[in-house]
């Protein structure tokens, strides 16, 4: 898991929609200092990474990372410090349950005042707070301590769910949002799955395996759905959010050209082969009836051939999206 979420950075910063990521990020530059942003899913946290070295953060942001493996906090707690370091941020990161810096000159005494979010004797140029914290984001109790740790009452003016409302369920997710937003926050819903997987070239089974592959979101795995993106459009008004911008961020892996160094880029490959590897989970769920195993492994194996010799391409329909809380 790690890994691959890892590997999903270069494939994510390629779909990511670009106009709807550049109103999030002017949105945020409008709230109050310091910026108050909690990520729901944070994964191994290739957000924030991309976030500061992108330049899209405000001048001072408390950042809390919440998710609910906690290897996936600890590779994070490996990785996030060392990739923001060549950025213009300076970071203070959190450890174990309380705060802590990680970085040698922050002094403790200055942690106080980060666990309060008072930024105000902090000059030297931009900064990031961050937590990092290993819970379940759809749970009130998880919602409600981050306050306590703050030390004060206050939402977070943004929350960002990345790959995230696709894989639990839609409507307790927006309710924990909404209570953790003030009113007035965003919601950075960026690479939402809705349903289309695709392969190239074509195998005469690709239409089933694509079907049973989302069957299998949709009634088999403990939550998510295939087509969350669709819902999420709906689902926003009905639950007290304004949409101010959305936009599709397709996920597409091919292989390099020659003239553009062969093979695919980056660690992508590792990213494909996880892609493979949970369509056969998946599809391994369904009775001989309804998949024959041999046609499984036949498709696996033709697909498994082809990204070995860097043949296979792969499409996957995301959107982002950004809404605002309703003040009432
Ligand atoms: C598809 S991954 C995306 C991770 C990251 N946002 C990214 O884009 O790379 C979904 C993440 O959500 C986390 N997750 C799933 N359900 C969760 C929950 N109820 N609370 C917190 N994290 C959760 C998983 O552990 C995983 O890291």
């Amino acid at each position: 898991m790690q890994s691959y979420l890892a590997a999903k950075r270069t494939v994510d910063d390629r779909a990511l929609n670009r106009r709807v990521l550049e109103r999030f990020s002017d949105e945020l530059a409008g709230v109050d200092d310091p910026a108050r942003v909690v990520e729901f899913g944070f994964g191994v946290g290739t957000m924030i990474e991309r976030l500061a070295e992108w330049g899209r953060l405000p001048e001072r942001t408390s950042y809390r990372a919440i998710d609910r493996d906690p290897e996936n906090v600890a590779a994070a707690r490996a990785r996030v410090p060392d990739r923001l370091e060549p950025t213009e941020y300076r970071i203070v990161d959190d450890h174990d349950s309380g705060w802590a810096a990680t970085r040698e000159d922050v002094e403790t005494a200055e942690l106080d005042r980060v666990e309060t979010a008072d930024f105000g004797e902090r000059t030297d140029g931009r900064s990031i707070a961050l937590t990092l914290e290993v819970g379940d984001a759809l749970s009130p109790e998880t919602i409600a301590s981050g306050d306590a740790t703050a030390g004060n009452d206050a939402c977070a003016e943004a929350v960002v769910a990345a790959a995230f409302l696709d894989v639990v369920d839609l409507e307790r997710a927006l309710e924990s949002i909404a209570a953790a937003l003030e009113p007035g926050g965003l919601l950075y819903a960026p690479i939402t799955f809705d349903g289309a997987t695709g392969f190239a070239p074509s195998h005469p089974l690709d239409d089933r395996i694509e079907r049973l592959y989302h069957r299998h979101m949709d009634e088999i795995r403990d939550a998510g759905a295939s087509t969350t993106g669709r819902q999420l459009l709906a689902s926003l008004p009905a639950n007290g959010f304004e949409m101010l911008a959305a936009g599709g961020s397709d996920w597409i892996v091919r292989p390099r050209s020659a003239d553009e160094g062969s093979g695919y880029p980056a660690t992508e490959r590792t990213f494909l082969q996880t892609i493979l590897e949970t369509i056969d989970e998946a599809l391994a769920a369904y009775p001989a009836d309804v998949l024959d195993p041999a046609d499984r492994r036949a498709w696996l194996s033709t697909r498994r051939r082809q990204l070995e010799e860097s043949e296979l391409s792969f499409v996957a329909h995301h959107v982002d999206v950004l809404a605002r809380l309703e003040n009432n």
